[in-house]
């Protein structure tokens, strides 16, 4: 998305950048994982279309993506942003009807950054992203029926689950951004900090 490209967001544990092309060598090692690939639904790319699909999600204007870094792992390596990449996250304006409903997606795809609260301020400041920017009204997830962590996470957070496919083996959930939930995602999210990337 051009409106997140040059926006990096400092959180408590994180900093959320947007994808770019220097992070494509590390993201495309993580998507070689089946366990990765069936956990986020994702298709098997090889490098040459893992750079295209980057490219092209800069380009579209429904698809906003950040890469999460570790801030701890980033500054403990001189501000080596490969070196803290631990997932990413996103927000896709994919309903027509409803411009003011995004999908949200998150991926620790580092199994030894997972379970440090890092998943959950992503997931946080992204929502706070997709508020106060974006103007959005509803955030939709679609999970696996086997993915209990995420799951829960959801659950935790307040969405609710409003369908399911037996097909795509999928739970679709949904939070719908009441004032109170938007003052529970502006304290969740806190330290929250907008600077220019780059
Ligand atoms: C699901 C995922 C995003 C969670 O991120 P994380 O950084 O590991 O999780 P956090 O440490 O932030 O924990 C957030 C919440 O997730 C839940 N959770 C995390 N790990 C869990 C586990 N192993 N079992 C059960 N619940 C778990 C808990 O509810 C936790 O909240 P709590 O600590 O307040 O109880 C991460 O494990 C992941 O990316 N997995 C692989 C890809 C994936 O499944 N993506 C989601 C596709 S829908």
């Amino acid at each position: 998305m051009k409106c997140n490209a040059n926006t990096k967001i400092t959180g408590c544990k994180l900093i959320l950048v947007p994808y770019e092309k220097e992070h494509v060598l590390r993201y495309h090692e993580w998507m070689k994982s089946e366990e990765l690939q069936t956990l986020t639904a994702s298709e098997p790319l090889n490098l040459e279309e893992e750079y295209q699909m980057q490219q092209s999600w800069r380009e579209d204007d429904n698809k906003c993506t950040f890469i999460v870094l570790d801030k701890e792992k980033y500054e403990e390596n001189g501000n080596n942003e490969i070196d803290g990449m631990v997932g990413d996250v996103n927000l896709f304006l994919n309903d027509e009807d409803n411009p003011s409903t995004a999908e949200i997606e998150i991926m620790i795809a580092e199994p030894a950054a997972r379970g440090k609260g890092l998943g959950k301020e992503a997931v946080y400041c992204m929502m706070r992203y997709g508020i106060e920017e974006l103007k959005l009204t509803h955030i939709t997830a679609k999970i696996g029926y086997s993915n209990k962590p995420s799951i829960k996470m959801f659950m935790n957070i307040g969405f609710q689950e409003i369908s399911r496919s037996d097909v795509f083996e999928e739970i679709t959930f949904k939070l719908n951004l009441t004032e109170d939930r938007k003052e529970r995602i502006k304290a969740c999210s806190a330290p929250y900090r907008i600077d220019r990337y780059r």
